[in-house]
């Protein structure tokens, strides 16, 4: 897939500025918009922890706020094997690409899973839901 050495190597280094004191478990993500840029973004946990927010949600409100709308692919490093996004993750996704790529690697950017998130979130609900 195009660009996609590009997207891994942003979220494995973008995992190093995660913060993520309580659970040790740093994430990173890197997100192509179809215009051609890329909004990295790192897990930032807090001492409330259900306040905690993912690497790809901080992703993608970092390109929602500027200005992007539509999105190719999605990469994200963590872990000693490639992890999948959260449901949370997978429904904020959702809401502006429902047929993102989705791109999981292992913290160093080595094993690589791929998969569409209408894979990962069967029969979304999203904006087309309330139009339909
Ligand atoms: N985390 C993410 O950043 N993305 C996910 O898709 C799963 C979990 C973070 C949240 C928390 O800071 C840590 O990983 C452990 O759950």
């Amino acid at each position: 897939m195009l660009r996609e050495k590009e997207l891994i190597d942003e979220a494995v280094e973008e995992r190093e500025r995660a913060y993520a004191p309580y659970s040790g478990f740093k994430v990173g993500a890197a997100l192509l918009s179809r215009d051609g840029r890329v909004f990295t973004g790192c897990n930032v946990e807090n001492a409330s922890y259900g306040l905690t927010v993912c690497a790809e949600r901080v992703a993608l409100f970092k390109a929602i706020s500027e200005g992007a709308r539509e999105f190719e692919a999605i990469a994200i490093a963590c872990g000693k094997v490639p992890c999948a996004p959260c449901g949370a993750c997978r429904q904020v996704l959702y809401e502006f690409a429902p047929d993102l790529l989705v791109i999981m690697a292992d913290a160093q950017g080595r094993e690589v899973r791929r998969a569409k998130l209408s894979e990962l979130l069967p029969q979304g609900f999203g904006p087309k839901s309330l139009r339909d």
